[in-house]
């Protein structure tokens, strides 16, 4: 099967269940995630961040991407540029081969953003490639994107509306409390889900997405600290959180820091274990081994999205 937009996906996932998408930067973590997808029959969003595209550079990342697709070509599957932070970058990626695209002009004035995103929507929808917009903004740190939790703001549900009619998006990534990186909330967790319920009421059927949507597992981040880390007091959305986001019309769900902190800790085990070994193979295969189970497990005991194909 060939690249997909996430148009399809959506629509099969509405109110039921979301779509994984996980952050990519080389080859083993996109073998992972891809053979966690296979063995659980579950369609995929591979999203590539301006961090990540700069890292590995575009064309190795399409393909790779291509190599996954012939080897398993029964899984859907997305390549979304995560956080656009311009224009031209949303037209690099498209004209690159992208099937979707994330414009995030939510550091913009409302007006600013919403002129931005349409113009984004118009030079993608041409050529047959689906958009993202951000209203609202997410504290943390997300690669190149830095939000201190001061200049953190909800989503507000009436200009949510506005803002997918006069720009023509496919998607909206809304805030209402998560964050992104391994240190989400000091106190108790808590999402605004009064303000999603609202949102999705007054969009019914629209696509909503969840960025920061990590669960900072504890036993991940006691592994990497056992074996050297210094990861402090890091906390993440509860599994029961995400699982009912994804009934309320969240149809795509962000994961980038559960992978780091898999990968990390795997390969901080390993080292540790074997401090004579330095091929390596021997640290990156369990390191992707590790990828492959952190996403088998979202698919299927967050994501609800097992057997979906
Ligand atoms: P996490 O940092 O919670 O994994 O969020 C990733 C994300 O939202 C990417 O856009």
């Amino acid at each position: 099967m060939p690249l997909v937009t996430s148009a399809e996906m959506f629509r099969k996932a509405y109110g039921k269940y979301a779509v994984g998408a996980f952050n990519v930067n080389n080859m083993e973590i996109i073998q992972g995630i891809m053979s966690a997808a296979s063995e659980e029959k579950s369609p995929v969003i591979l999203q590539v961040s301006s961090g990540a595209r700069k890292y590995a550079g575009q064309v190795y990342i399409m393909k790779l991407v291509e190599a996954a697709l012939a080897l398993d070509p029964s899984i859907p599957v997305v390549v979304h540029l995560d956080h656009g932070p311009n224009f031209e970058m949303c037209r690099d990626c498209i004209d690159g081969g992208f099937t979707s695209v994330m414009i995030d002009g939510s550091k913009l004035p409302f007006e600013e953003n919403i002129a931005l995103t349409k113009k984004v929507v118009e030079y993608a929808h041409a050529r047959g490639v689906v958009v993202e917009g951000e209203l609202g903004r997410l504290a943390g740190v997300e690669d190149a994107v830095n939000v201190s939790a001061k200049d953190a703001t909800y989503t507000d549900p009436d200009q949510a509306v506005e803002f997918v009619k006069r720009t023509g998006v496919d998607s909206l990534a809304i805030a209402i409390g998560t964050s992104h990186g391994a240190y989400k909330f000091k106190g108790e967790p808590k999402l605004d889900f009064a303000r999603l319920e609202k949102i999705a009421s007054l969009l019914p059927g629209f696509p909503l997405v969840l960025h920061g949507a990590s669960t900072v597992l504890p036993e991940f981040v006691a592994k990497c600290n056992q074996y050297g880390g210094q990861i402090k007091d890091a906390q993440g959305v509860p599994e029961e959180m995400l699982r009912k986001a994804g009934t309320m019309g969240v149809c795509k769900i962000n994961i980038d820091t559960d992978l780091r902190l898999a990968m990390t800790a795997s390969i901080r085990e390993y080292l540790a274990l074997a401090p004579e070994k330095f091929d390596p193979r021997d640290y990156l295969r369990p390191a992707r081994e590790a990828i492959k189970n952190m996403v088998k497990h979202k698919i299927r005991n967050v994501l609800n999205a097992s057997n979906r194909l």
